[in-house]
């Protein structure tokens, strides 16, 4: 077998491992502290478990239906409704994916085809561009500077031709923290309203944003909520990124469209998860506490690295917080950040890797998911700096 005119003629030449496997891999082999990739190293609640044992005893071990399991549906429906005033038919407007990057995936590949043109918000975590090039698609970037993020509507206009089928928005946004306020959503609307063009949002951080500022999903805005798919994670609002599980919610004929593709890429998700999910999503508690579980932390990292050399502003939602390393060293990030990992034990991200053409912004992320002793020792690290 002669590999090489297979691999020559690749779908996604450009594509290379991962930074977070690259720097996972060597924060494993430095036995460093990994502020890395996004995902606490806590436990998720015994409770939320304890249902996935019981519905595996219960006997749900078997296919779940393909849209997902009808209660966890009406759950996400009612509470879509109940924070964002739009109501979602369960029965053919809410899918349950897997994880949200299933329903990026599928979202894109229902409606992107060849030549098609999409928008992405730069820097953009790193599962958007693959899905639209593997689609024949092309990206059409709009690059936002360090350090505030703020997207420029008039330059994004610009970007908008006779090809955009998407655009995709992320809020609240990694790795920069920043969210989308209502104006502007309201801006997004008025630039759209005129077109046929598709919004994806990818809302996975919704339920972690600060300061007593609210998430702007794009269901509440009649016209963004009639052309998008709102993409969410309950692995980011339960701590259980391992459980890949999220979902998707679109006005119906969009929502047919993603269907066909969500059947045959996975037909349907774990089962006995959803069953414990439709259970637990019935105390509104468990996600609308998230905001303040979080802001402690946020908080806490802030307050103990306010004397070290790091500059930085407060994220605003996510549970990254990006720091500027200027006043100790000019050097590329990805030069640093290995440098923090080998020499230092700290793993963080350097974001050059999320802009185009891998701009260098002087600025590492680190997640602060993580338990107080983890906080605590990285602090310590930051501050020897
Ligand atoms: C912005 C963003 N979108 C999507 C995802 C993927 O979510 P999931 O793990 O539910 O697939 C992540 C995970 O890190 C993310 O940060």
């Amino acid at each position: 077998m002669d590999y090489r005119p297979l691999l020559n003629a690749s779908k996604l030449p450009d594509v290379k491992t991962t930074i977070f496997t690259t720097v996972g891999n060597l924060a494993k082999e430095h036995n460093a502290i990994d502020l890395s990739q996004g995902f606490p190293n806590f436990e998720a609640e015994e409770e939320l478990k304890s249902l996935v044992t019981k519905a595996m005893r219960e006997g749900h071990n078997q296919y779940a239906p393909m849209q997902g399991y009808y209660g966890l549906r009406e759950q996400i429906s009612e509470k879509i409704e109940s924070l964002h005033n739009r109501k979602y038919h369960p029965e053919s407007e809410i899918t349950v994916t897997v994880g949200a990057t299933e329903a990026i995936f599928t979202a894109i590949t229902a409606f992107v085809g060849k030549g098609d043109e999409v928008i992405v918000i730069k820097p953009a975590y790193d599962c958007y561009e693959p899905a639209i090039i593997v689609n024949g698609g092309k990206p059409v970037y709009v690059q936002l500077d360090a350090p505030n993020f703020k997207i420029d509507w008039t330059a994004f206009q610009r970007k908008i031709t006779d090809k955009t089928k998407m655009v995709i928005i992320n809020t609240p946004h990694n790795p920069s923290g920043t969210i989308l306020s209502k104006w502007d959503m309201e801006q997004l609307e008025a630039i759209l309203k005129p077109t046929n063009i598709i919004l994806l949002s990818d809302e996975v951080y919704e339920h972690i944003i600060f300061d007593e500022q609210t998430h702007e999903s794009a269901s509440r805005f009649p016209d963004l909520a009639q052309r998008s798919f709102v993409c969410a994670s309950f692995g980011k609002t339960f701590h259980v990124t391992g459980w890949k599980i999220g979902y998707c919610a679109a006005p119906s004929e969009l929502m047919a469209e993603f269907r066909k593709v969500h059947q045959f890429a996975v037909f349907c998700v774990d089962h006995p998860v959803q069953r414990a999910l439709a259970e637990y999503l019935k105390n509104p508690s468990h996600y609308l506490d998230l905001n303040n579980f979080y802001q402690e932390k946020r908080d806490f990292f802030l307050n103990g690295i306010k004397s070290s050399k790091f500059k930085f502003k407060p994220t605003q939602g996510t549970y990254f917080q990006l720091l500027d390393y200027t006043n100790i060293s000019l050097e590329e990030d990805e030069v640093i950040g290995k440098r923090l990992i080998t020499q230092n034990s700290l793993a963080s991200i350097p974001i050059s890797s999320f802009n185009v053409n891998n701009r260098n912004d002087y600025m590492l992320r680190f997640c602060f998911a993580k338990k107080q002793e983890t906080l605590e020792q990285a602090i310590e690290i930051l501050c020897s700096l």
